[in-house]
């Protein structure tokens, strides 16, 4: 159940609901935990003094991964609401308000996937995820201000959308002049790259803390676990399987799930390694600040450089800079 709390009283862990529509306050997701400082302070700037909260000793674990936030009895929300499927083929729109629409569309799309993991949605999530794509390619404008938006919380849709923008923009920098890529497929998957974290225990996945090696374990079955749900659930394309199984394998043979190296890796999974290392290290957790994305990429091009293809990495720079 969801009760008023004073905004003094959030905390990081914590369940909430902002009131009113996205329009009037710019949060993207209605319903989220807290995971930082950083998010309570944006509430309170917001002018709420309260908000609603889920009670204390209620279940969180369906939130940000496997379960539902919905109403009892209410229907689910729609994965590709069509009201703003319709906006964002407006040409008319200010390109502000246009990328202010593209990113809250994907948000939408992915919390619904991670809610409710099921074919039907993958499928059509796929289908309104290729259909944004579509948008963002067509208007390299809105991909520029895309990548800059990125929010800085720490959860797992709002890394899977920041990691969906960032890996659009950097395949189309390096596939550019190539039409052997299906870059909306591609795009789609990049958005899914985590899907796995679904299976993964919620405790771990928001401990606020160090994860011990065992938990390390639990996380590196990600890759695996979104394989198989994607595979099972017949929603598999080539794209999907090499992004979910490689993105985490690095070019000197460190990386999980099988040690792959550079020659071993797909530009596909390279690509979205360095969008996923980027947006790790620029998102506040719980036991550290975000860095910022100089100090990233200073770091990524340091004591990471043997992680990234370093043509890919370059390419990467200078979509930032
Ligand atoms: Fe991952
Ligand atoms: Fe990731």
């Amino acid at each position: 159940m969801m009760v008023s709390t004073d905004v003094d009283e959030l905390e990081i862990g914590m369940y909430v609901e902002i009131p009113g529509s996205w329009l009037s306050h710019g949060f993207v997701r209605k319903r989220f935990v807290i995971t930082s400082e950083r998010q309570i302070e944006r509430i309170r700037q917001s002018g709420f003094t309260r908000v609603l909260r889920r009670e204390t000793g209620e279940s969180d674990r369906t939130v940000e991964g496997a379960g539902t936030p919905e109403e009892e009895g209410a229907p689910p929300a729609p994965v590709v609401d069509p009201e703003l499927f319709d906006l964002l083929h407006d040409r008319h729109l200010p390109l502000a308000r246009k990328t202010g629409l593209v990113h809250h569309f994907c948000e939408k799309i992915v919390s619904a996937v991670f809610e409710r993991p099921s074919p039907e949605t993958i499928d059509e999530a796929r289908r309104g995820l290729h259909d944004v794509v579509g948008v963002i390619l067509q208007e390299e404008e809105i991909m520029k201000c895309l990548i800059r938006i990125t929010s800085h919380d720490h959860d797992t849709c709002t890394h899977s959308v920041n990691v969906g923008f960032y890996g659009i923009a950097l395949a189309r920098a390096v596939y550019r002049g190539s039409d052997a890529h299906d870059l909306e497929e591609l795009g789609a998957a990049f958005f899914l790259h985590d899907l796995g974290k679904v299976r993964i225990d919620q405790a771990i996945l928001n401990k606020p803390g160090k994860l011990t090696e065992e938990e390390m374990e639990e996380i590196r079955k990600h890759p695996g676990h979104g394989f198989r749900l994607l595979h099972d659930m017949k929603q598999l394309s080539e794209e999907c399987r090499i992004i979910v199984l490689q993105h985490h394998e690095r070019s000197d043979g460190s990386g999980y799930p099988r040690g792959l190296r550079e020659g071993e890796i797909h530009s596909y999974g390279r690509i979205c390694s360095v969008a996923d290392v980027f947006d790790a290290l620029t998102s506040d957790r719980p036991y550290r600040k975000a860095l910022s994305p100089f100090d990233a990429l200073r770091l990524m091009r340091g004591e990471m450089n043997h992680h990234f293809q370093k043509d890919i990495f370059e390419k990467f720079v200078l979509l930032l800079a």
